[in-house]
């Protein structure tokens, strides 16, 4: 819709303010005049707030639609492995045969993190939360990779990215092997990015790992569901922080730090400590009841979206996945048949539909992980190594722009107006 405009009448002015469309989605009004003509916007949280441009991710909250790079999550998550995905996200086409095993070997041949970074771990307590851990080793790797970066060369900010999709998984199982006591285990060439993490994480020197298939297919796809999300938390922390020219690995460690948090990356962690909270079918009325207590600060964890208003289409694909590996694993876990009898509940309760409350992709991924032998505080870790991805192409897409500016969002100020100071006589 070229030339369309929003009219704003404040006060004794008429503001003219141009009205910009996508590709899809809703347009957007431009408000960057209003600050010269004496006005901010207020938006707390950013409820209606477009903060970029980017050709990365479409959501269509409405209808359950995530595209990346305008393929559907369905078809990625049932077609595409997380290296391809990897791929198109960073560069904006999905890879021939050739630049995917190009980019497979140069992944692969970026997972070894330093030596020293070993020494990293030994300052945390042993029970330190892997959380914890991640977000302090990410962050050190800026120290290995720092004199020489210079964020606003394209090659050396996809090396950067190489690095961070090759080493995490490294980091991440290093936590685990930390918190359980068991010594570091190097990343293998000859396997898959998911065999190899799982690798990574469960074999021990005394005796071979066997990596079931069933497993490796669940841990990829499940790297795939959660590798990016538009304009997120998370993915939002790394944009602003990346804004200032920050070293890009200290970026990815303040998007690790605000996944942490329940509301966001945290739920999957959150929910399935719900769901052994819950314990049983029968007690899931007396949950349910809480979640609508106003003066009850308990939410049902895996419910609910701030952009999904209908279902998050990767709940639907994680649920799939759910009953693939508990079948294939020839696994029964009385959590699953809680959480499908808490969705059934949940969505045949006025107040969740009512306020569109839907599974979001935390709900069931719990399960899955769990089916796949991976303790419940190593989750949000999971979800830290998938989106990754995410957070790098979304600052490499802001780093490359042309007219790329510091994020300096304004306020309402409703403190003191000028008084003057009495010092203490
Ligand atoms: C992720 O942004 C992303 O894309 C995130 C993510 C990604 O891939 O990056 O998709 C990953 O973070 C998924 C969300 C995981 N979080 C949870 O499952 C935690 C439980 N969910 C809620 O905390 C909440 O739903 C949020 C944080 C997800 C969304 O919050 P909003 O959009 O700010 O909505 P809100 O908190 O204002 O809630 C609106 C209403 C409120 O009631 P009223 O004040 O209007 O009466 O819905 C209620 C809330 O009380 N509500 C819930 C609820 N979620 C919202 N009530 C009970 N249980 C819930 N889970």
């Amino acid at each position: 819709m070229a030339d369309q405009k929003a009219i704003l009448k404040a006060g004794d002015k008429e503001i003219e303010l141009p009205i910009l469309s996508g590709t899809e989605g809703q347009d957007v009004i431009d408000v960057r005049s209003l600050g010269a003509q004496g006005y901010f916007t207020f938006d707390p949280g950013f409820m209606a707030t477009g903060s970029c441009e980017s050709e990365i991710t479409y959501i269509d909250g409405a209808n359950g639609v995530l595209l990346h790079r305008g393929y559907p999550i369905e078809e990625l998550a049932r077609d595409a492995s997380y290296l391809e995905v990897c791929y198109m996200l960073l560069n904006g086409e999905a890879p021939n045969k050739e630049q995917y095993e190009e980019f497979r070997a140069t992944i692969t041949r970026h997972t070894m993190v330093h030596e020293q970074i070993n020494m990293f771990f030994h300052g945390f307590r042993n029970d330190a939360h892997p959380m914890a851990m991640l977000c302090g080793t990410v962050g050190a790797m800026s120290s290995f990779y720092h004199s020489d970066l210079d964020v606003s060369n394209s090659e050396e900010r996809m090396r950067s990215a190489h690095r961070l999709i090759a080493k995490m998984p490294t980091l991440v199982a290093m936590c685990y092997k930390y918190n359980v006591g068991q010594p570091f285990v190097y990343p293998r060439n000859d396997l898959s990015y998911a065999a190899n993490f799982l690798n990574m994480m469960f074999s021990v020197p005394a005796e071979d790992y066997e990596i079931s298939p069933a497993v490796e297919r669940a841990m990829d796809r499940i790297f795939t569901l959660h590798a990016d999300h538009e304009q997120n938390a998370s993915t939002s922390t790394v944009r602003l922080a990346g804004s200032s020219g920050a070293n890009p690995y200290a970026c990815i460690a303040a998007g690790v730090a605000s996944l942490w948090g329940p509301a966001h990356g945290g739920a999957n962690e959150a929910c399935l400590n719900m769901l052994e909270e819950i314990g049983s079918v029968d007690r899931i009325p007396e949950f349910i009841e809480r979640a609508k207590d106003k003066n009850d600060p308990f939410r049902l964890m895996g419910f609910g979206h701030r952009v999904y208003k209908n279902h998050d289409p990767r709940a639907t694909v994680m649920r799939e996945s759910c009953h693939e590996v508990l079948k294939e694993l020839d696994l029964q876990d009385p959590l699953l048949d809680v959480a499908m009898e808490l969705e059934r509940i949940a969505l045949s309760d006025d107040y969740f539909t009512e306020k569109k409350l839907f599974p979001n992709v935390d709900f069931y991924s719990g399960i899955v992980l769990k089916a796949i032998g991976i303790p419940t505080n190593m989750f949000t870790c999971i979800f830290a190594l998938s989106r990754t991805v995410g957070w790098i192409s979304h600052w490499h897409e802001m780093m490359s722009e042309e007219k790329q500016k510091i994020g300096r969002p304004r306020q309402l100020y409703t403190g003191y107006s000028k008084r003057s100071f009495s010092p203490i006589k």
